[in-house]
Order: C-alpha cells, then sequence, then structure tokens
C-alpha cells in the first residue's frame, strides 16, 4: 500500500498539489484521473520521488520516503515498475534486449536467467514470438505491451503508468488496460494509473482519486463514480455526450 499525506507541489509562484491525502491500496488498479493540466504527472512524479514535493510525504507500506537515506531511496527504487506516456524504448536494442535492460542493470542474475525471465515476461504480456525484433518494427500497441514488460521484469512490488493508453485506438487500450489489471491482481503489485480516458475509469476503476485544483475532489469505485453528486467530477465525466446517455439510460430516463 502506498500512502500520500498533505502533499504540496509549487513551482516558483505555482501550487499545483495543494495537500493530497490518500491511499493506494495492493492488488488494485488506483486510478488518478482530472483535467489536462491538473496535476496528475507531477503527482505521480512526486510519488515516485522524480519531484520532492514541497510538503507532505509518500509512505511506501510503512516506510516514509522523507525520513529514508538516499540508499533506502536508491532500494526502493528497484521495487518500482514505471510505464511512461510514451513507451519509452531503446530503438538500437531488439525487444528481448529492452527487457532485458533493468535485469541487466539492477539484477545479479547470470545471463541466462536473465534471458530467461525476459522470455517470461515477453509472453506474458503475448509477445513471446517479438523478442528478436526491433521497436521500430512494431505496432504502438505492441510498444506498450513491451513496456509493460520491462516495467515488470524485477518483480516490482509498485506499477505505476501516466497514460498508458495515449495514441492507442479503444480495442487495443482495453487489452493494455486488462493486461495492467491482471498484473496487478496476479502479483499484488499496487498499482497507480494517470488517466482520462473514461473507459479506463469504467473498465478497470477499482479506486479512483479524482484531482481538481490541486485538490483531492473526490474519491471511490467504478460503481460510484456514474451516480455521484459532486459537481465538479460530473462536469469532468459528462463533457462526453456518451457518458452522459449512459448515466440517463442506467437512471430510467
Ligand atoms: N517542471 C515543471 N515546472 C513548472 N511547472 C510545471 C512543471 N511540471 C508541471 N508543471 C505545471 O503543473 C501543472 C500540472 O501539470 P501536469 O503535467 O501534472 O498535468 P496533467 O494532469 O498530467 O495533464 P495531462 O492530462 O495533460 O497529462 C501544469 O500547469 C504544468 O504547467
Ligand atoms: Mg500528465
Amino acid at each position: 500500500m502506498i500512502e500520500i499525506s498533505d502533499l504540496h507541489k509549487s513551482f516558483e509562484d505555482k501550487d499545483v498539489l495543494k495537500g493530497i491525502t490518500s491511499r493506494f491500496e495492493g492488488g488494485k488498479t488506483n486510478l488518478i484521473i482530472g483535467q489536462s493540466g491538473s496535476g496528475k504527472t507531477v503527482l505521480l512524479k512526486c510519488i515516485v520521488g522524480l519531484f520532492t514535493p514541497t510538503k507532505g510525504d509518500v509512505i511506501y507500506d510503512g516506510r516514509s520516503f522523507v525520513q529514508m537515506t538516499k540508499k533506502e531511496r536508491a532500494l526502493l527504487r528497484r521495487e518500482m515498475g514505471m510505464i511512461f506516456q510514451s513507451a519509452a524504448l531503446f530503438d538500437s536494442m531488439s525487444v528481448l534486449e529492452n527487457v532485458m535492460f533493468p535485469l541487466d542493470m539492477f539484477s545479479d542474475m547470470n545471463y541466462k536467467d536473465r534471458v530467461r525471465r525476459a522470455s517470461f515476461c515477453l509472453e506474458r504480456v503475448n509477445l513471446g514470438d517479438a523478442g528478436q525484433k526491433f521497436p521500430g518494427e512494431i505496432s504502438g500497441g505492441m510498444q506498450k505491451r513491451v513496456a509493460i514488460a520491462r516495467a515488470i521484469a524485477l518483480n516490482p512490488k509498485y506499477l505505476f503508468c501516466d497514460e498508458p493508453n495515449s495514441g492507442l485506438d479503444p480495442k487495443t487500450s482495453i487489452v493494455i488496460d486488462n493486461l495492467i489489471h491482471d498484473i496487478t491482481s496476479e502479483y499484488k503489485t499496487t498499482t497507480i494509473i494517470n488517466t482520462h480516458d473514461m473507459n479506463s475509469v469504467m473498465g478497470i476503476g477499482e479506486h479512483i482519486l479524482f484531482i481538481c485544483e490541486g485538490h483531492a475532489a473526490w474519491e471511490g469505485t467504478k460503481d460510484e463514480v456514474m451516480s455521484s453528486d459532486n459537481e465538479r467530477l460530473n462536469s469532468f465525466i459528462f463533457a462526453s455526450d456518451l457518458f452522459r446517455k449512459v448515466r440517463d439510460v442506467q437512471q430510467g430516463e
């Protein structure tokens, strides 16, 4: 479980996060939603330690980030898997080499075991045959799956995904969402996903944190999101006509 407590982040004169408190349980897909510019990426970067919060703390299974030594932080990093907005693969390396990269860097496994582990992860994302291809030779959805395989190579306790569906068609997005969801429940990772994709919210939103103007404006599950009477949440969700219609059908109007 990851807990964030009274998290603030300011850049010079701009307050982006204004005191966010929440908890993200293990084995669940936790979604952070909010308008473009609301601070989702800044929040995720504070959680993973790429940004230092101006105030507040992030607690990893009882371990306070603020109180950790440099060495403890470095060890914690190895428990994290990350998938960024772009798949961020190394173009000059094969798919297999991409997945092996974190193992090369951070594990003491021998070459044979690293190949075996990377191949297992590629099979887990249904890319068992693609290991010898290069990123430029496969589709965007496949690249995202390679990024997922790479993120899980070190068996992370914590998985972070910033807009994993950006640039993908709706059907491929569902494949990616389901994959992240299945891996989360299979390995009991604490998974946090930034998204503004309402399909993801309704598909895998086991815990949803809605941020608005730097505050945690609503929290709940995918079953609660459509019937909430939170005005700011509703104006975010029902900006899409489709979801307004779904709600109206659900309410029998
Ligand atoms: N390094 C930085 N320096 C100054 N301001 C920043 C920095 N990074 C982000 N911001 C500001 O923080 C605010 C939130 O940005 P952020 O990228 O977190 O939004 P977001 O919710 O992830 O949006 P999107 O949905 O478009 O990805 C924006 O106003 C942005 O300009
Ligand atoms: Mg973002």
